[in-house]
Protein backbone atom coordinates (compact mmCIF):
# COMPACT_ATOMS: atom_id res chain seq x y z
CA UNK A 1 0.00 0.00 0.00
CA UNK A 2 2.20 2.78 -1.40
CA UNK A 3 -0.34 5.16 -1.85
CA UNK A 4 -3.90 6.28 -2.20
CA UNK A 5 -3.93 6.61 -5.71
CA UNK A 6 -3.01 3.08 -6.88
CA UNK A 7 -6.24 1.79 -5.02
CA UNK A 8 -9.42 1.24 -7.18
CA UNK A 9 -12.59 3.00 -5.76
CA UNK A 10 -13.93 -0.83 -4.91
CA UNK A 11 -10.36 -1.67 -2.69
CA UNK A 12 -11.04 1.12 -0.98
CA UNK A 13 -14.36 0.59 0.38
CA UNK A 14 -13.58 -3.28 0.97
CA UNK A 15 -10.96 -2.27 3.83
CA UNK A 16 -13.44 0.35 5.25
CA UNK A 17 -16.06 -2.79 5.34
CA UNK A 18 -13.21 -5.09 6.69
CA UNK A 19 -12.25 -2.12 9.08
CA UNK A 20 -15.96 -2.42 10.47
CA UNK A 21 -16.18 -5.63 10.77
CA UNK A 22 -12.41 -6.46 12.37
CA UNK A 23 -13.95 -3.57 14.84
CA UNK A 24 -16.89 -5.32 15.70
CA UNK A 25 -15.60 -9.01 15.72
CA UNK A 26 -12.29 -8.48 17.68
CA UNK A 27 -12.35 -11.20 19.84
CA UNK A 28 -12.72 -13.52 16.73
CA UNK A 29 -9.19 -12.59 15.06
CA UNK A 30 -7.84 -12.24 18.53
CA UNK A 31 -7.81 -15.45 18.67
CA UNK A 32 -7.40 -17.15 15.53
CA UNK A 33 -4.49 -14.84 15.48
CA UNK A 34 -4.00 -14.83 11.44
CA UNK A 35 -0.18 -13.33 11.32
CA UNK A 36 1.23 -15.95 13.74
CA UNK A 37 4.62 -16.07 13.33
CA UNK A 38 4.91 -13.38 10.44
CA UNK A 39 7.90 -10.91 11.20
CA UNK A 40 6.50 -7.19 10.64
CA UNK A 41 8.63 -4.40 10.91
CA UNK A 42 7.96 -0.93 11.71
CA UNK A 43 10.55 1.04 10.34
CA UNK A 44 9.62 4.80 11.77
CA UNK A 45 12.44 7.06 10.78
CA UNK A 46 10.43 10.41 11.83
CA UNK A 47 8.46 10.65 15.02
CA UNK A 48 4.93 9.18 15.53
CA UNK A 49 2.74 8.63 18.25
CA UNK A 50 -1.05 7.80 16.40
CA UNK A 51 0.35 5.42 13.10
CA UNK A 52 3.04 3.78 14.97
CA UNK A 53 1.07 2.63 18.29
CA UNK A 54 -2.16 1.98 16.39
CA UNK A 55 -0.28 -0.28 13.55
CA UNK A 56 1.54 -1.65 16.32
CA UNK A 57 -1.23 -2.84 18.50
CA UNK A 58 -2.94 -3.81 14.96
CA UNK A 59 0.06 -6.20 14.53
CA UNK A 60 -0.60 -7.34 17.88
CA UNK A 61 -4.03 -7.80 17.84
CA UNK A 62 -3.23 -10.21 14.74
CA UNK A 63 -0.71 -12.14 16.40
CA UNK A 64 2.46 -10.84 14.45
CA UNK A 65 6.08 -10.67 15.79
CA UNK A 66 6.95 -6.78 15.66
CA UNK A 67 10.73 -5.42 14.88
CA UNK A 68 10.60 -1.84 15.83
CA UNK A 69 13.47 0.48 14.03
CA UNK A 70 13.67 3.84 14.49
CA UNK A 71 16.05 6.40 13.27
CA UNK A 72 17.59 6.82 17.18
CA UNK A 73 18.00 3.28 18.13
CA UNK A 74 19.45 1.85 14.17
CA UNK A 75 22.65 2.45 12.83
CA UNK A 76 21.33 5.14 10.54
CA UNK A 77 22.47 6.93 13.61
CA UNK A 78 25.83 5.83 12.68
CA UNK A 79 25.14 7.32 8.94
CA UNK A 80 23.94 4.28 7.55
CA UNK A 81 22.06 5.83 4.46
CA UNK A 82 18.15 4.64 3.96
CA UNK A 83 18.47 2.52 1.37
CA UNK A 84 21.64 0.43 2.38
CA UNK A 85 19.30 -0.31 5.98
CA UNK A 86 16.17 -1.50 3.66
CA UNK A 87 18.97 -4.10 1.54
CA UNK A 88 19.59 -4.80 4.66
CA UNK A 89 16.39 -5.67 6.34
CA UNK A 90 15.47 -7.48 3.17
CA UNK A 91 18.01 -10.06 4.19
CA UNK A 92 16.04 -11.48 6.90
CA UNK A 93 12.98 -13.48 6.98
CA UNK A 94 10.23 -10.69 6.57
CA UNK A 95 6.58 -10.70 5.98
CA UNK A 96 5.88 -6.56 5.98
CA UNK A 97 7.86 -3.53 6.21
CA UNK A 98 5.68 -0.49 7.57
CA UNK A 99 7.49 2.75 7.13
CA UNK A 100 7.41 6.44 7.75
CA UNK A 101 9.83 8.68 6.02
CA UNK A 102 10.45 12.61 6.21
CA UNK A 103 11.77 12.07 2.79
CA UNK A 104 8.61 12.18 -0.53
CA UNK A 105 8.54 8.88 -2.06
CA UNK A 106 10.62 7.12 0.06
CA UNK A 107 8.37 3.97 -0.18
CA UNK A 108 8.76 3.68 -3.43
CA UNK A 109 12.46 2.92 -2.82
CA UNK A 110 11.62 0.39 -0.04
CA UNK A 111 9.09 -1.53 -2.67
CA UNK A 112 11.77 -1.09 -5.20
CA UNK A 113 14.06 -3.26 -2.24
CA UNK A 114 12.03 -5.17 -0.42
CA UNK A 115 10.93 -8.72 -0.96
CA UNK A 116 7.80 -8.14 1.09
CA UNK A 117 4.41 -5.72 1.00
CA UNK A 118 5.46 -2.57 2.04
CA UNK A 119 2.54 -0.14 3.92
CA UNK A 120 3.06 3.35 3.39
CA UNK A 121 3.11 5.15 6.82
CA UNK A 122 3.61 8.38 5.95
CA UNK A 123 6.01 9.91 3.24
CA UNK A 124 7.39 13.19 3.65
CA UNK A 125 4.42 15.90 2.24
CA UNK A 126 3.59 13.30 -0.41
CA UNK A 127 1.35 10.43 1.14
CA UNK A 128 -0.28 9.33 4.02
CA UNK A 129 -2.85 7.08 2.73
CA UNK A 130 -3.89 4.87 6.29
CA UNK A 131 -5.28 8.20 7.33
CA UNK A 132 -7.03 8.94 4.37
CA UNK A 133 -8.72 5.64 4.50
CA UNK A 134 -9.31 5.92 8.70
CA UNK A 135 -11.11 9.40 7.69
CA UNK A 136 -13.08 7.62 5.44
CA UNK A 137 -14.16 4.89 7.43
CA UNK A 138 -14.81 7.53 10.74
CA UNK A 139 -17.41 9.61 8.21
CA UNK A 140 -19.11 6.37 6.78
CA UNK A 141 -19.13 5.19 11.16
CA UNK A 142 -20.75 8.68 11.14
CA UNK A 143 -23.20 8.08 8.59
CA UNK A 144 -21.59 10.60 6.36
CA UNK A 145 -21.26 8.96 2.53
CA UNK A 146 -18.73 10.61 0.65
CA UNK A 147 -20.22 10.58 -2.83
CA UNK A 148 -21.00 14.52 -3.44
CA UNK A 149 -19.67 15.43 -0.14
CA UNK A 150 -18.16 18.92 0.22
CA UNK A 151 -14.99 18.68 2.31
CA UNK A 152 -12.50 21.47 3.18
CA UNK A 153 -9.23 21.13 4.25
CA UNK A 154 -8.21 24.04 6.12
CA UNK A 155 -4.64 24.80 7.20
CA UNK A 156 -1.01 24.31 5.80
CA UNK A 157 -1.88 22.48 2.68
CA UNK A 158 1.33 22.60 0.61
CA UNK A 159 3.27 20.65 3.15
CA UNK A 160 0.71 18.18 4.24
CA UNK A 161 0.39 14.93 3.15
CA UNK A 162 -2.37 13.74 4.43
CA UNK A 163 -3.92 17.16 2.56
CA UNK A 164 -2.36 15.27 -0.85
CA UNK A 165 -3.61 11.46 0.33
CA UNK A 166 -7.49 13.36 1.22
CA UNK A 167 -7.36 15.00 -2.19
CA UNK A 168 -7.04 11.83 -4.36
CA UNK A 169 -8.91 9.61 -1.86
CA UNK A 170 -11.89 11.63 -1.32
CA UNK A 171 -11.91 12.42 -4.78
CA UNK A 172 -11.96 9.03 -6.19
CA UNK A 173 -14.49 8.25 -3.90
CA UNK A 174 -16.74 11.16 -5.45
CA UNK A 175 -16.29 13.61 -2.50
CA UNK A 176 -16.06 17.61 -4.08
CA UNK A 177 -12.50 18.84 -2.10
CA UNK A 178 -11.39 22.32 -1.37
CA UNK A 179 -8.85 23.85 0.02
CA UNK A 180 -8.87 26.88 2.35
CA UNK A 181 -5.39 28.66 3.40
CA UNK A 182 -3.34 31.95 2.86
CA UNK A 183 -1.20 31.84 -0.26
CA UNK A 184 1.71 30.65 1.45
CA UNK A 185 0.25 27.70 2.05
CA UNK A 186 -1.63 26.72 -0.97
CA UNK A 187 0.21 23.93 -2.93
CA UNK A 188 0.59 24.93 -6.74
CA UNK A 189 -1.26 21.87 -8.12
CA UNK A 190 -3.05 18.57 -7.19
CA UNK A 191 -1.82 17.25 -10.26
CA UNK A 192 -5.44 16.59 -12.48
CA UNK A 193 -7.26 16.86 -9.61
CA UNK A 194 -9.39 20.05 -9.88
CA UNK A 195 -9.38 22.11 -6.37
CA UNK A 196 -11.18 24.85 -5.31
CA UNK A 197 -9.07 27.09 -3.48
CA UNK A 198 -10.55 29.64 -0.53
CA UNK A 199 -8.59 32.34 1.04
CA UNK A 200 -11.79 33.14 3.15
CA UNK A 201 -12.89 30.56 6.38
CA UNK A 202 -16.13 32.01 6.49
CA UNK A 203 -16.70 30.99 2.35
CA UNK A 204 -15.34 28.05 2.55
CA UNK A 205 -17.26 27.38 5.77
CA UNK A 206 -20.17 27.92 3.77
CA UNK A 207 -19.67 25.92 1.16
CA UNK A 208 -18.86 22.93 3.35
CA UNK A 209 -20.27 19.89 4.98
CA UNK A 210 -17.16 18.78 6.53
CA UNK A 211 -14.02 20.29 7.40
CA UNK A 212 -10.67 18.61 8.22
CA UNK A 213 -8.32 21.18 9.65
CA UNK A 214 -3.98 20.44 9.68
CA UNK A 215 -1.62 22.15 12.16
CA UNK A 216 1.26 23.95 10.72
CA UNK A 217 4.29 21.68 9.83
CA UNK A 218 6.71 24.07 11.44
CA UNK A 219 9.31 21.32 11.04
CA UNK A 220 8.80 21.91 6.92
CA UNK A 221 8.53 25.18 6.77
CA UNK A 222 11.18 26.68 3.81
CA UNK A 223 11.22 30.87 4.67
CA UNK A 224 7.34 31.19 4.76
CA UNK A 225 6.39 33.91 6.94
CA UNK A 226 4.01 32.99 9.59
CA UNK A 227 2.35 36.05 11.53
CA UNK A 228 0.82 33.43 14.14
CA UNK A 229 -1.67 35.96 15.63
CA UNK A 230 -3.24 37.17 11.96
CA UNK A 231 -3.01 33.29 10.89
CA UNK A 232 -5.17 32.20 13.65
CA UNK A 233 -7.67 35.54 13.16
CA UNK A 234 -8.50 33.96 9.92
CA UNK A 235 -7.71 30.44 10.10
CA UNK A 236 -8.63 29.26 13.26
CA UNK A 237 -12.06 26.46 13.33
CA UNK A 238 -13.96 27.19 16.28
CA UNK A 239 -17.01 25.69 17.72
CA UNK A 240 -19.12 28.92 16.83
CA UNK A 241 -18.16 29.04 13.47
CA UNK A 242 -19.09 24.75 12.93
CA UNK A 243 -22.69 25.54 14.48
CA UNK A 244 -23.29 28.91 12.73
CA UNK A 245 -22.24 27.32 9.04
CA UNK A 246 -23.56 23.95 9.88
CA UNK A 247 -20.44 22.16 9.66
CA UNK A 248 -21.64 18.21 9.77
CA UNK A 249 -18.44 17.03 11.03
CA UNK A 250 -14.33 17.87 11.89
CA UNK A 251 -11.54 15.90 11.19
CA UNK A 252 -8.02 16.64 12.25
CA UNK A 253 -5.42 13.98 11.63
CA UNK A 254 -4.09 14.94 14.30
CA UNK A 255 -0.42 16.32 16.10
CA UNK A 256 -3.20 18.98 17.49
CA UNK A 257 -2.05 21.91 18.23
CA UNK A 258 -4.67 23.46 20.15
CA UNK A 259 -5.18 27.46 20.32
CA UNK A 260 -3.51 27.52 16.44
CA UNK A 261 -5.21 25.79 13.70
CA UNK A 262 -8.27 24.82 15.71
CA UNK A 263 -9.16 26.43 19.53
CA UNK A 264 -8.93 24.34 22.65
CA UNK A 265 -11.08 21.81 23.72
CA UNK A 266 -12.62 21.50 20.37
CA UNK A 267 -11.47 17.76 20.18
CA UNK A 268 -14.96 17.29 22.42
CA UNK A 269 -16.88 19.74 20.36
CA UNK A 270 -20.37 18.05 18.83
CA UNK A 271 -19.18 17.53 15.87
CA UNK A 272 -15.85 16.41 16.49
CA UNK A 273 -14.82 13.20 15.45
CA UNK A 274 -11.28 13.75 16.05
CA UNK A 275 -10.79 11.10 18.92
CA UNK A 276 -13.00 8.42 16.70
CA UNK A 277 -10.14 9.02 13.66
CA UNK A 278 -7.97 7.99 16.50
CA UNK A 279 -10.03 4.88 17.50
CA UNK A 280 -10.11 3.84 14.06
CA UNK A 281 -6.58 3.90 13.27
CA UNK A 282 -6.16 1.06 14.77
CA UNK A 283 -8.97 -1.14 12.80
CA UNK A 284 -8.29 0.42 9.50
CA UNK A 285 -4.55 -0.72 9.74
CA UNK A 286 -5.56 -4.21 11.18
CA UNK A 287 -7.95 -4.00 7.98
CA UNK A 288 -4.78 -2.75 5.73
N1 LIG B 1 -1.89 11.41 11.89
C1 LIG B 1 -0.65 10.99 12.12
O1 LIG B 1 0.02 10.49 11.23
O2 LIG B 1 -0.21 11.18 13.42
P1 LIG B 1 1.22 10.71 13.95
O3 LIG B 1 2.26 11.58 13.28
O4 LIG B 1 1.18 10.92 15.45
O5 LIG B 1 1.40 9.28 13.58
Amino acid sequence: LLNIDRLKKSQISDLIQKAFFLKENRDLFQQNKPLKDKNIILLFLEPSTRTKTSFEIAATFLGANIINITSANSSILKGETTENTLRTLNSYPVDALIMRDSIDNSHELAASIMNCPVINAGSGKSSHPTQNLIDMMTLNEAKIFLQDLKLTIVGDVSHSRVARSSVAGFSKMGSNVSICCPDYFKPDTFGEIDVQYFEILNEALDHSDVVMALRIQNERLSGEKVDIDKYIQRFQITEKLLIENNIKALLHPGPLNEDIEVEKNIWKSKNSLIMNQVENGIWMRCAV
